[in-house]
């Protein structure tokens, strides 16, 4: 048994992902799938509704992406949203122009009720607009069902042929009642019964899980991030001790992150191997400085240790791989793609790859933390902000040693000690061993130690970022106890640069 299935048609709006979210949110499961996904494919995947995305082109650009105006004849309910409305009206004969004042931002509205989007909804209603063309003639059977100062059709239908297009966002939170209208569409025009939830996810993969493996053993490299960390919560649940989790401690883990690590799964069912590898890091790295030839280095020796240990468990296996939803609409295939850190080096001859499990997979990130929250995983691993691979070496500018991977970790326990005391938001945060000395004084005595620089930045998506502005208070109170309390630095320095230019990393 399936669930009832939304069609996301990407039209490469920046909504997407947003509109696939949404969707789940209100309980009924959704995939993003490219605008031109062939009828025949369509009509396979048997969804309830489908919902064409915004985009930056205008439906008379020949390079604009466009769909099989059949997608609109197969009985199936569509909403299109901004470029979708337009390309909707382009493919049923209707006509489309550009605006004589464009909108961007919120406007009000004027919706009509008695339309099955507003039903409940009063008649004024904030909507996001963003656009330059709109629908100036509608196709043949189609009614407005809203409009706005600058845009004399905001949205309209065809009840009897279950089409609606908006030309604003419901998606987004500026579209006040946004989510209700969706949540109109989705069980009013579409029949959603409501029959996604994360419950229901880890029941449908404990069973899919156990049908793909059998009785093999299934090897789960694990890092202590969120995605493996909550992979590994729900394989232990599916099938206990056939589950291998091998964790690499390369020895640039943060303060005491590899012992709560432990902590947590030797207490799961399932096998637990914890490879105390921090002098085969470091002597892979001895003497090099160069920030991309660090993470080389890293890079090569990660599935050597892995597979050395993987190899000891079982003659044949599978993989396991905490792979989440973004990773496989970015990488564009529907196929298995094997991690980066799994290809460097190829995979071992001396185990039988039987293949790759991958539960996450249907999941964005938001849901695989509920998920492991359910699955009793503590808040800090759930919570957990991105980590880079090759951990704290690319924190430590220059050559990597014992000693300072030491100072930079009393000095990270601080800043996010205090950050989490405070309430101050930002996205991601950490400290920077710089290679600097500098000249300063305690007590009598003349000192000559390391700058550490403080990193925290506000982000939605680690592409680009805004350096957090935190209170000087904060700052004071962070400076000071690193510099009393570590021994080592006697200079803090708070980084204020955004990305572009720089990026979030120092290396
Ligand atoms: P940058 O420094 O490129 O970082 O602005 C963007 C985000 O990616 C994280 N990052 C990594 N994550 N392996 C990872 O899994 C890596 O090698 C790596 N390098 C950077 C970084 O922490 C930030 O969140």
């Amino acid at each position: 048994m399936s669930n009832q299935t939304v069609l996301i048609l990407d039209f490469g709006g920046q909504y997407k992902e947003l509109i696939a979210r949404r969707v789940r949110e209100l309980g009924v499961y959704s995939v993003i799938k490219p605008g031109n996904m062939s009828v025949d494919e369509i009509r396979k995947a048997e969804p309830i509704g489908i919902i064409f995305t915004g985009g930056p082109n205008s439906v008379y650009d020949k390079a604009s992406p466009k769909c099989d105006k059949a997608v609109l004849e197969l009985g199936i309910p569509v909403l299109g949203i901004c470029y979708g409305m337009q390309l909707m009206t382009y493919l049923l004969g209707g006509e489309v122009k550009p605006c004589h004042t464009s909108e961007y931002g919120t406007v009000e509205a004027e919706v009509d009720p008695s339309s099955a989007l507003f039903t409940g909804l009063q008649p004024e209603q904030k909507v996001l607009m963003s656009h330059t063309d709109y629908v100036s003639g509608l196709p043949e059977g189609f009614r407005v069902t809203s409009k706005s100062e600058n845009c004399p059709t905001a949205s309209a239908e065809n009840a009897e042929k279950k089409l609606y297009m908006t030309q604003f966002h419901p998606e987004v939170e500026n579209t006040k009642n946004g989510k209700k209208m969706l949540r109109r569409f989705l069980y009013d025009v579409c029949g959603a019964k409501g029959d996604y939830s994360m419950k229901d996810y880890l029941a449908r993969q404990i069973a899919a899980v156990r049908e793909q493996v059998g009785n093999k053993t299934v090897i789960l490299g694990l890092s202590g991030g969120v995605d493996s960390s909550v992979c590994a919560a729900l394989l232990s649940r599916a099938i206990g001790r056939q589950l291998v989790c091998i964790y690499v401690d390369h020895g640039f883990m943060r303060k005491n992150e590899t012992e709560s690590i432990c902590q947590t799964f030797e207490k799961m069912d399932l096998q637990f191997v914890c490879v105390h590898a921090e002098e085969r890091f470091l002597k892979q790295i001895e003497g090099i400085s160069d920030p991309e030839r660090k993470r080389k280095q890293i890079g090569a020796e990660f599935p050597k240790v892995f597979y050395e240990q993987a190899v000891r468990f079982a003659d044949e296996a599978f993989l396991a791989q905490g792979t989440i939803y973004p990773d496989v609409i970015e990488s564009g295939s529907g196929g298995a793609v094997i991690k980066s850190h799994h290809n460097v080096g190829g995979l071992p001859k001396e185990l039988n790859f039987l293949g790759v499990v991958e539960p996450l997979r249907g999941l964005f990130k938001d849901e695989v933390r509920k998920l492991g929250r359910m699955l009793g995983l503590p808040a800090v691993m759930v919570e957990r902000q991105p980590f880079p691979g090759p951990g704290l070496a690319i924190r430590v500018i220059g050559e990597v040693t014992k000693e300072k991977l030491d100072v930079l970790r009393e000095a990270d326990a601080i800043l996010r000690e205090e950050i989490a005391a405070s309430r101050c938001k930002a996205d991601q945060f950490f400290a920077v061993l710089t290679n600097t000395h500098s000249v300063g004084v305690m007590g009598d005595d003349r000192t000559y130690n390391y700058v550490c620089a403080l990193r925290a930045v506000r982000t939605n998506d680690f592409m680009t970022c805004e350096y957090a502005k935190l209170p000087h208070s904060l700052l004071a109170k962070i400076s000071s106890r690193i510099t009393n309390e570590v021994k080592g630095i006697n200079r803090v320095v708070y980084d204020i640069t955004d990305k572009p230019p720089a990026t979030i990393e120092f290396e």
